[in-house]
């Protein structure tokens, strides 16, 4: 197959610019753009064939783009495949998992690798590799779960970060699993401080929540919704304000996962205003689902169950408004996927029992492009918060997250006007249901590259497992 290819006649969106440019590919790369119709443009072809003519058998493949938007593939920082949770496994494995990515856009995702406790760091992260190795069909980088914070630990971060896995998330939630308390997380930050590691938190007041979960459960309290009641805003808001000034006492920066509390989000803002490097993510699931649909009846608000819970509605306009001031950076997926049959279902008359997590890593693109279309973001807030800042916050730009020269060619096409109703009767993810069954959205991914080669062409499955490769990461390239 030829290594060349020109995407002609679209609208080249990325972070910083909107221009009307051809995009010439080579060797998987973007080699050039230049302004559509002029001679520059024309003559990534013109080399090869005679000016205006077709270019010759075998020269390359050419993308017309016209109406389209051509935008950098996705960066999703934050998804599980295969992760053990609950007693149970999230249902997408890689190979299902890339697959369903490329489907919705995105063409790298940052997976956590988990430490299990009293293993080490290195055992974790080789499972993950064996996970993953040949057969993703986009390319994969890992942040590293720490669930047992010792001297051996600490000393393994720094490896880590050697082998391009520069960011570890700790979680104030969960005792008995992945949980570390206070002195555990102080001492991960200090050595990130002095690594160059960045502290990813899940930010919640795990102690607390285990005694209002016991409580509920005591009173009669069996339900989905109570999921939302117990691990409560003001809980989060609590741990987010902890983990900022503790990674203050350490001198080390901190990137917080999945906000979904209006107060937790307004402890990230104050903490920005007074200078500190704090970073904030949230997820799809807080800007368009809320504790409405946790309290679906028949146990079907066990679809919902996230760790941090979704909120009420109010708080997705706190959400829209951080997303555009830039007091919350990212938007990833924290994609998640237990089927509702078999796997959610092991929590009903338990609520704590519901494995927590969502399916999502096929939707960000295209909700964040409504979230463009309902005047919530521009477009080029768009393919910042999906694209450029997650790949600079995690190392990977310009290699990822633009079209630029020099970049992998991971590069969209995309329908700015076609509809789509979201179902799991459409999706390509291993999951049984939608988050977002009959969700009308205007947008829609046509073609997919990376690093040059068709995965998705003409909304039809092109890639392969093993076409998708390790991609070692830098430190956040925030700090430097
Ligand atoms: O509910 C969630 N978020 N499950 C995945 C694990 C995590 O805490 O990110
Ligand atoms: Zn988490
Ligand atoms: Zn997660």
């Amino acid at each position: 197959m030829s290594s060349r290819t020109v995407i002609r006649g679209g609208l080249v969106i990325t972070a910083s610019d909107e221009i009307h440019a051809d995009v010439l590919i080579e060797d998987g790369r973007i080699a050039a753009l230049a302004a559509s119709g002029t001679p520059a443009a024309e003559a990534f072809t013109a080399e090869r064939s005679e000016m205006g003519a077709p270019p010759p058998e075998g020269w390359g493949r050419i993308i017309d783009a016209t109406g389209k938007y051509v935008i950098p593939g996705g960066v999703d920082a934050h998804t599980h495949m295969e992760m053990p949770f609950g007693g149970t496994f999230a249902a997408d494995t890689f190979e299902t998992g890339t697959r369903a990515a490329a489907w919705g856009g995105t063409t790298t995702i940052v997976d956590f690798a988990v430490q299990s406790v009293g293993r080490t760091l290195r055992e974790g992260l080789d499972a993950w590799h064996d996970k993953a190795e040949g057969n993703c069909a986009i390319d994969y980088a890992f942040h590293m779960i720490v669930s047992d914070v010792n001297p051996e630990t600490l000393k393994e971060m720094d490896l880590l970060i050697e082998e391009g896995v520069t960011s570890f998330k700790q979680f104030m939630a969960y005792p008995g699993v992945f949980y570390s308390d206070d002195g555990q997380i102080l001492r991960a930050m200090q050595r990130s401080a002095e690594n160059g590691g960045l502290i990813m938190m899940h930010a919640e007041n795990g102690i607390a929540i285990d005694v209002l979960v016991e409580q509920a459960l005591a009173r009669g309290e069996r339900d989905p919704r109570y999921h939302g009641e117990v691990r409560k805003a003001l809980l989060e808001a609590e741990a987010t304000h902890r983990a900022i000034r503790l990674a203050q006492v350490a001198g080390a920066p901190l990137y917080v996962v999945h906000v979904s509390a209006q107060e937790a989000l307004a402890e990230l803002a104050r903490a920005r205003d007074e200078g500190l490097n704090v970073f904030g993510e949230t997820c799809p699931q807080y800007l368009f689902l809320s504790t409405d649909n946790l309290a679906e009846p028949d146990f079907e608000g066990a679809k919902y169950v996230c760790s941090t819970p979704l909120r009420p509605k109010e708080h997705q306009a706190a959400l829209w408004k951080g997303l555009r001031t830039n007091d919350l950076q990212v938007v990833s997926t924290d994609h998640c996927p237990f089927c509702f049959s078999g796997q959610k279902e092991l929590g009903r008359g338990d609520f704590s029992k519901i494995p927590n997590g969502m399916p999502g890593v096929e939707n960000r693109m295209d909700l964040l492009h409504q979230a463009v279309v309902d005047g919530h973001i521009s477009r080029r807030r768009w393919i910042e918060i999906a694209c450029a800042t997650p790949a600079r916050m995690f190392g990977m730009y310009p290699k990822k997250g633009t079209i630029a020269p020099g970049a992998d060619a991971d590069v969209v096409i995309y329908d700015p006007h076609a509809e789509q109703i979201m179902s799991a009767d459409t999706h390509h993810m291993n999951v049984d249901y939608s988050a977002y069954e009959g969700k009308r959205t205007t947008g829609r991914v046509e073609t997919v590259l990376s690093r040059g080669e068709p995965v998705i062409t003409e909304r039809e499955y092109t890639g392969r497992a093993g076409h998708g490769v390790y991609t070692p990461r830098s430190t956040c390239q925030y700090l430097n």
